[in-house]
């Protein structure tokens, strides 16, 4: 199949490059020249694991890049629209969407042939009927569902592990404005014949993405909930109460032969310093915002990210339960980036962190395996005084405390580097990743101080 993908983020391009190891010819548009020379050379733009070797495979031969949106629609029959939908703290920011579809829609007013154009950005419930459709007509003087095909195919990728996703997917959504589009859609993604395929309309296409991110940051929540309450009880541990949740038989079921296997959903039932990234967030809060725009509280939604802002200053409340006054007190910040493997700062709990042991004049050093000084301060974090260390070692030499905000591997070593310094720094685990009894003081999220 001949495919065009507008926008080259990590969904665009991991897109185009596994439906390109799919046998189908594919176009990747951008306006970022030197993003696309980088793949027409057959280098990612960015670090996402395996798309180098998927694109040093395909480049030249079946993927291309393009700048030129025309041509590359005049050349496919169907067109992903992957672009960004940028967040302005409560709504998303349709102005990417509805300038691509623009330029699509007066591409299909010069192109004789049947075209399918799929939404594949996360847009909240009702807009590829109700926005995108009206642009493209009115851009093309043409029909959908007659002249053209318009569809919502949700992504569910993962950073970090995005082309394995794309290559073993778990579902594949396909909305449709008609049968003509889904089964287009279908043949697009022929390749996976075992995948469970749920065709739908549009709306409700665009409502799975936003409802399956939703019941993860409504999981993490509720453990975060728990644990605080924890807190305060005293004399429990979160940790042992959510291995007892995790055993009940929805999430843990014994096999025949003896074996047990636990639901993956069980790795967001742990308490922690909050979620971040830029999708929990951020799909969370649109429809939070969708809601409110009908009339509708959305008011467990609402309790979701009231008990996420929150959560990184559980870590700040445990420090001065240890210390009161935290002013001149030497903490290490441990983890940068939103979640381990990765070096995306976008909503990361450690910032919230970072400022509130500012404000409270607290002296500060941070250290992540991946995010470098160079990108922390490129990334404008903001924080001048914070002194970024090259090691996990030298972050922790002559600290008071270091607080874990990021579950990377790295800091499983704790135990042994900080038994090697004369005046151990205190672990505040804000991801419950030390067994307390191994370090010399410890304080963790869900664990009463003692
Ligand atoms: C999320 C979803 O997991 C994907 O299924 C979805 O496709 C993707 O959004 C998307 O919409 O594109 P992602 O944001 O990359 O993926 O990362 P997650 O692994 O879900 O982690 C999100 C945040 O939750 C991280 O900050 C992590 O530290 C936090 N988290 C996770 C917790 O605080 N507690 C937990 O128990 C689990």
């Amino acid at each position: 199949m001949k495919i065009s993908i507008v926008g080259t983020g990590y969904v665009g391009l991991v897109s185009g490059a596994c439906f390109a190891d799919q046998r189908h010819q594919v176009i990747c548009v951008d306006l970022d020249e030197a993003r696309i020379d980088a793949i027409n050379r057959g280098k990612a733009p960015f670090h996402e694991k395996g798309l180098d070797e998927l694109l040093e495979t395909h480049a030249g031969k079946n993927l291309a890049g393009s700048t030129d949106l025309r041509q590359a629609l005049l050349d496919s029959e169907m067109t992903f629209v992957a672009v960004g939908t940028p967040f302005d703290g409560s709504h998303i920011d349709l102005g990417a969407i509805k300038a691509a579809c623009r330029q699509i829609g007066e591409a299909l007013r010069e192109k004789p042939d049947y075209h399918t154009v799929i939404i594949k950005s996360t847009v909240i419930p009702g807009t590829t009927d109700n926005v995108v459709r009206g642009i493209l007509e009115d851009a093309s003087g043409k029909q959908a569902g007659t002249d053209f095909g318009l569809g919502m195919n949700p992504e569910f990728l993962t950073e970090g592990t995005a082309v394995d996703d794309f290559q073993y997917p778990d579902r594949i959504v396909l909305g449709g404005i008609d049968q003509r589009t889904i089964d287009l859609q279908k043949e697009a993604y022929a390749g996976f014949p075992d995948t469970p395929v749920i065709e739908t309309n549009n709306t409700t296409a665009e409502m799975i993405k936003y409802a399956s991110n939703a019941v993860l940051a409504t999981l993490i929540s509720f453990s975060n909930e728990i644990a605080n309450l924890c807190t305060a009880i005293g004399d429990i541990d979160v940790v042992d109460v959510m291995e007892g949740v995790h055993k009940a038989r929805y999430f843990t079921s014994r096999l025949a032969d003896g074996r047990s296997v636990t639901a993956p959903i069980t790795s967001f039932l742990y308490a922690g310093c909050g979620f971040g990234g830029s999708c929990l967030p951020k799909d969370v809060s649109a429809l939070v915002a969708q809601g409110r725009d009908l009339g509708l509280p959305m008011e467990l939604l609402d309790s979701v990210l009231r008990i996420n802002r929150r959560q990184p200053g559980k870590l700040i409340e445990l420090l001065e339960s240890h210390f009161g006054d935290l002013a001149d007190k030497r903490v290490t910040v441990l983890g940068l980036a939103f979640k381990p493997d990765t070096d995306d700062l976008r909503e990361t709990p450690a910032v919230p962190v970072i400022r509130m042991l500012l404000e409270r004049n607290a002296l500060v050093k941070a250290y992540d395996p991946v995010v470098s000084t160079v990108q922390a301060s490129a990334a404008r974090l903001g924080f001048d005084s914070v002194q970024y260390s090259p090691s996990l070692t030298s972050a922790i030499e002559g600290s008071d405390a270091a607080v874990i905000v990021t579950r990377w591997d790295e800091f499983t070593d704790l135990p042994a580097l900080v038994k090697k310094l004369p005046n151990p720094p205190v672990i505040v685990d804000g991801r419950r990743i030390i067994p307390p009894a191994l370090v010399p003081e410890y304080l963790g999220i869900g664990l009463a101080p003692e």
